[in-house]
């Protein structure tokens, strides 16, 4: 007997713009129907309040609520459930309050945590928090208190042991990482990428991977794993739209034929 499809939208770097992400999903909703969830592939900066905002590290030209807690208070309404990791512009103190494994941030919101894998929706999903960094992402963690002036940039970044974590998640349907994984920019010249996300989908070989940090859209395929990554939410090329069918996926938005534009230019 076959299943009924789950079908799941991605969103690229949100950035506080949650008007916009509704409005994106509401569009999707009227043309494919119901929408069972939606993930964030970090820099989502769900911020409800000025404590939240505070343990952002962002560009002072940002600084700003954005329009989540609207979605707090209910004046914003998510058409779905919205699962998040991390990214380097997110609310840190307050996602590591919620532990290594995350957990749930506000109604029909979760953090995923860390580094892992969930079975969510019938479907396994691995994921990685944080950026790489050349200091901090081969060993493991240190504790700092929420008042170091580096906590915010070491919690950014991931370590040793969330790799490893993650790489242990094998047989997963779906990969979520914060940057690209190297080796699929379209600039033969380029050396950006996160060779450690390379690694890290050939370890797990998920049917699909999600990634943004860039800003721009892309896509790839790494073995046997069909690569997207999302641009930021102000894009066209910011959502996509797949469906899951007997642990098969595809994706069935018209931008999945569409040719990658754009150079991946800075990193946010
Ligand atoms: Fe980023
Ligand atoms: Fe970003």
């Amino acid at each position: 007997m076959t299943e009924q499809p789950i079908r799941f939208a991605a969103a690229g770097d949100i950035h506080g713009h949650y008007r916009e992400l509704v409005e994106r999903l509401n569009d999707l909703v009227a043309e494919f129907g119901p929408i069972d969830f939606c993930i964030g592939v970090g820099d989502c900066e769900p911020l409800r309040d000025a404590d939240d905002l505070a343990s952002v590290k962002q560009p002072t030209e940002r600084h700003g609520l954005g329009d989540f807690s609207e979605v707090v208070s209910g004046e914003l309404v998510l058409p779905c459930p919205l699962l998040v990791i991390g990214g380097n512009h997110d609310p840190w103190i307050g996602y590591d309050a919620l532990g290594y494994d995350g957990g749930g941030w506000s109604d029909g919101v979760e953090y995923l945590g860390r580094a892992g894998v969930k079975e969510r929706f019938g479907l396994r999903i691995a994921y990685l928090s944080g950026l790489r960094s050349r200091k901090y992402s081969t060993t493991p963690r240190q504790p700092l208190a929420p008042d170091h002036k580096r906590y915010l940039k070491r919690m950014s970044r991931y370590d040793s042991t969330d790799v490893e974590r993650v790489k242990r998640a094998t047989g997963s349907d779906i990969l979520v990482c914060h940057d690209w994984p190297s080796g699929i920019d379209p600039d033969p010249t380029s050396e950006r990428g996160d060779e450690t996300i390379r690694e890290i989908i050939h370890a797990v070989g998920p049917s699909i991977s999600l990634h943004g940090h860039r800003h721009v859209g892309n896509h790839g395929r790494i073995a046997d794993t069909n690569v997207h990554c999302l641009g930021n939410i102000t894009r066209d090329d910011s959502i996509a739209v797949f469906e899951s069918t007997n642990k098969s996926i595809r994706r069935i938005d018209a931008s999945a034929s569409r040719a990658w534009r754009g150079r991946a230019g800075s990193t946010d």
